[in-house]
């Protein structure tokens, strides 16, 4: 057992300005509040604004967990972003080390969709865990506004775009607040969930043709992503249980990658949680991918519902097709 453990120890969030009702997106699809609201449970979702790109809103997230924490920028050997709408391919999370003025940290990208923020958590853990690093922020942002298809209301009524970090630091074992976790990933369903690279090609010198860089708008088999979670969710959260030996009513709170007050229901059903102890948000910010876990959590630390050592089960799933879970002990404070 390593010596080390990781204190989720402070928390921040940034969203858009622009909010974007259902009623408003029935003037371009043909959708209604109704619909979406007893479907998905999103009455609402934040667009980003051209002044306020991913960059600047991550940024915003990190600021505020770093605050949260108490804790200067120079403080930070790490700055993990999970994003799969980043503002450069190359990565996003060296523009936010820049902007935070972080010297001493390495920043990188990770892509895993929706379950982005949990495996970034979780591979911060083991750089804790190890001793390697003392401090990092584990940020999940994304802007999926940039690649839905604004005229599949299939599609486009479930996004939103927002950024929120973590805090996490190496603690006593004894102390660890990554009391478990799992991850998987399923390829073979990759075609269920797909933000692709275009397959247009251009000549570039005679004979030599090159790909085109470029994506195709979001694409989901909705229906087929929901059984997959309903599904998965469930098992992996079994898994991590029984693994820990924890039980469900040990639990505070169950914290699922916000995609569908259906999915987060069923979940809760399916492990007899009462639903006061769901956290959800969905309703006023839609599908934040990568960032839903730490928006939620954010805001439920800085209410007051999310106490100190309270205990969290948390999953993410989407696209990959891939999943996880984790259980989670909160250090930080109010
Ligand atoms: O973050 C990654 C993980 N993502 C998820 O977990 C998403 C999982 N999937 C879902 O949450 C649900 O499948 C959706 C919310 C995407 C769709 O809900 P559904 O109950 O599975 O609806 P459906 O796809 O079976 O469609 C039912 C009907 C269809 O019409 P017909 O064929 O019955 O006439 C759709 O064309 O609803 C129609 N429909 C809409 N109607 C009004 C689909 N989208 C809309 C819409 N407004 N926006």
């Amino acid at each position: 057992m390593s010596r080390y453990g990781m204190a989720l120890v402070g928390s921040g969030s940034a969203v858009p300005i622009t909010s974007v009702s259902n009623q408003q997106l029935s003037e371009r699809v043909d959708t209604n509040d109704e619909w979406i609201r007893t479907r998905t449970g999103i009455g609402a979702r934040r667009i980003c604004n051209p002044e306020e790109p991913l960059t600047a809103l991550a940024t915003k997230a990190a600021e505020a967990a770093l605050e949260h924490a108490g804790w200067k920028a120079e403080d930070l050997d790490l700055i993990l972003m999970a994003t799969s709408s980043p503002d450069d391919l190359f990565g996003t999370a060296p523009r936010v080390q820049g902007a935070l003025g972080a010297r001493q940290a390495v920043a990188f990208d990770l892509t895993a969709a929706c379950s982005g923020f949990l495996f970034a958590l979780i591979t911060a853990g083991q750089y804790l865990r190890s001793g390697a690093m003392r401090r990092a922020l584990v940020i999940g942002a994304d802007q999926l506004s940039r690649w839905v298809d604004w005229d599949d209301r299939t599609t486009c009524v479930l996004f939103g775009d927002a950024a929120a970090a973590v805090a996490v630091e190496a603690c006593p074992a004894e102390e660890d607040g990554l009391l478990g976790f799992r991850m998987h990933s399923d390829g073979s369903r990759n075609g269920c969930l797909t933000l692709a690279q275009s397959e247009t090609h251009h000549s570039v010198l005679s004979g030599v043709s090159a790909q085109r860089g470029g994506f195709e708008p979001l694409r989901m088999n909705g229906q087929e992503v929901y059984k997959f979670a309903v599904r998965e969710v469930p098992a992996v959260l079994k898994e991590l249980l029984e693994s820990t030996g924890i039980s469900a009513d040990q639990l505070d709170w169950l914290l699922l990658h916000q995609a569908n007050q259906r999915i987060l229901d069923a979940v809760a059903d399916r492990f007899q949680i009462p639903h006061e102890r769901v956290l959800s948000n969905l309703s006023n910010y839609g599908n934040t991918s990568a960032a839903t876990i730490p928006l939620m959590l954010d805001e439920a630390v800085k209410d007051g519902r999310v106490k100190s050592g309270d205990l969290i089960a948390s999953s993410g799933f989407g696209a990959g097709l891939s999943w996880g879970g984790a259980l989670l002990r909160w250090s930080g404070p109010a």
